[in-house]
């Protein structure tokens, strides 16, 4: 499904992206759909057409992608195991707004497949799955409160939108994020510092009795990548439990990534709830809360309610089961470990010939770069030491040389991700580490 032609891309015109992005702003606030794809260096590209690993812009580059579209595209696009079980679905039908087979079968492969699932609802996407869990959560336990990390992201929305970015200076308190965040909208939330179980436990106690989850990124992506400590994820596990708290993992990312099983099977841990989304269906909306079945009581017996239009749609459901049985063919998560494996040590060595100062930190499959660091950062606030000029320098020579990667220095790698693109990233990895 791999084989390319040219890269490097000597220059690298914008101009029909530069079009588009001009008549898109008349219409369209800042010209994009998401406000994380209002990026600079050089500027939003717009794509005409997605085949397996590879991208192509409308200025007619070539560019192979280590963003999987955020994450989603763990089999690249159009893979012919997911357009087929989708357009089997779309001559069925396309909305039922009503019970179907499918979403008894990607049930029981979800609950198959992730270690300690012993129920699941559907939802759309991650930021609608985070809210369902914490709501399950706080049914469950008739409790207000939740804690979570600073740097964690969990969605777009009030409660959770908080110290996703604080600065060197801030206290590490809940902080909005964005203008529109009324404070009694995020007055129920908690942030304590990651990797950091003593914190934890101290705003356990001072709020005893009324913290109803602690949620957790399991491996910190959305902040630099950062691995957990050995023994606080399951600190954060054991903790919850002693106060009476629900402990959620967001997998949105790690979820059908780590492992199948995701953290759960990476980590060989089991919290209460996970919460998945992105690479579980490679591209359509499929959103999941999964875990502990005396916690889905609460919807069984009217405690609380999970509802949505959406919810359980068949085609979207036929692209998540079609996901998860290829990802579960032997070798796919060895392979993109390895494969991981090999571009960050690219990096890591283009780097150090020159004297460059680097880390990389993650998983195989989702790892992030940080220049000007001397070690892998523990939580949020070590990843704002780094140097952020260099790495937005890496990324642009990084598209000149045809790689198309994420802002913030991160790379997902996928399953069509095979030996001819290790060999492309590894030379244009070594063009763009001699110019920055
Ligand atoms: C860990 C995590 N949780 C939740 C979300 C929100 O998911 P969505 O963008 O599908 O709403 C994201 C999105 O990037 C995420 O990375």
């Amino acid at each position: 499904m791999s084989t390319t032609t040219s890269t490097p891309i000597a220059s690298f015109a914008v101009t029909a992206s530069a079009t588009l992005l001009n008549r898109s702003r008349q219409s369209l606030p800042m010209g994009v759909s998401s406000g994380m794809r209002r990026v600079g260096a050089p500027q939003p590209l717009f794509f005409e057409r997605g085949e397996g690993p590879y991208y192509f812009d409308a200025d007619g580059h070539k560019l192979l992608d280590y963003t999987l579209a955020w994450g989603p595209l763990i089999l690249g696009n159009s893979h012919p195991a997911v357009i087929t079980a989708v357009t089997d679905q779309l001559a069925r039908g396309f909305a039922f707004g009503a019970q179907h087979r499918g979403e008894i079968e990607l049930a029981e492969l979800v609950t198959s497949v992730v270690p300690g699932a012993e129920r699941v609802i559907f939802s759309n996407t991650g930021s609608e799955a985070v809210q369902a869990a914490l709501r399950l959560a706080r049914s469950f336990t008739g409790r207000p409160l939740f804690i979570k990390f600073e740097g964690h992201y969990h969605g777009w929305f009030n409660n959770v939108l908080v110290s996703y970015r604080p600065q060197a200076g801030d206290a590490i308190e809940p902080l909005p994020t964005c203008g529109g965040q009324p404070p009694h909208e995020f007055a129920d939330t908690r942030v304590v510092p990651w990797n950091d179980l003593p914190a934890l436990e101290r705003m356990l106690e001072t709020h005893a009795g009324r913290v109803a989850a602690v949620l957790t990124e399991p491996l910190l992506a959305n902040g630099g990548s950062c691995e957990p400590e050995p023994g606080f994820l399951q600190g954060v596990i054991e903790l919850s439990r002693k106060h009476g708290a629900v402990s959620v993992f967001d997998e949105v990312i790690t979820g059908f990534r780590l492992a199948l099983g995701g953290a759960r099977e990476y980590f060989s841990l089991q919290p209460d709830l996970s919460v998945y989304a992105k690479a579980m269906a490679a591209g359509f909306c499929v959103a999941a809360v999964a875990g502990r079945r005396e916690i889905f009581d609460v919807l069984e017996d009217g405690r609380t309610i999970h509802a949505g239009t959406y919810n359980g749609n068949p085609v979207n459901l036929a692209a998540a089961t079609a996901t998860i049985r290829t990802l579960a063919q032997p070798g796919t998560f060895d392979h993109m470990h390895a494969h991981g494996r090999a571009v960050r040590q690219a990096i890591e060595l283009a780097a150090a010939r020159r004297g460059i100062p680097l880390v990389t930190s993650g998983s195989g499959p989702v790892f992030s770069v940080h220049f000007g660091l001397a070690e892998r950062p523990r939580n949020y606030r070590d990843t704002l030491r780094a140097d952020a000029t260099r790495a937005a320098a890496f990324r642009l020579a990084l598209l000149h040389n045809g790689i198309y990667t994420l802002p913030d220095g991160r790379w997902y790698v996928g399953a069509v991700h095979g030996p001819d693109e290790l060999a492309l990233a590894e030379t244009a990895i070594e063009a763009a580490m001699a110019v920055v």
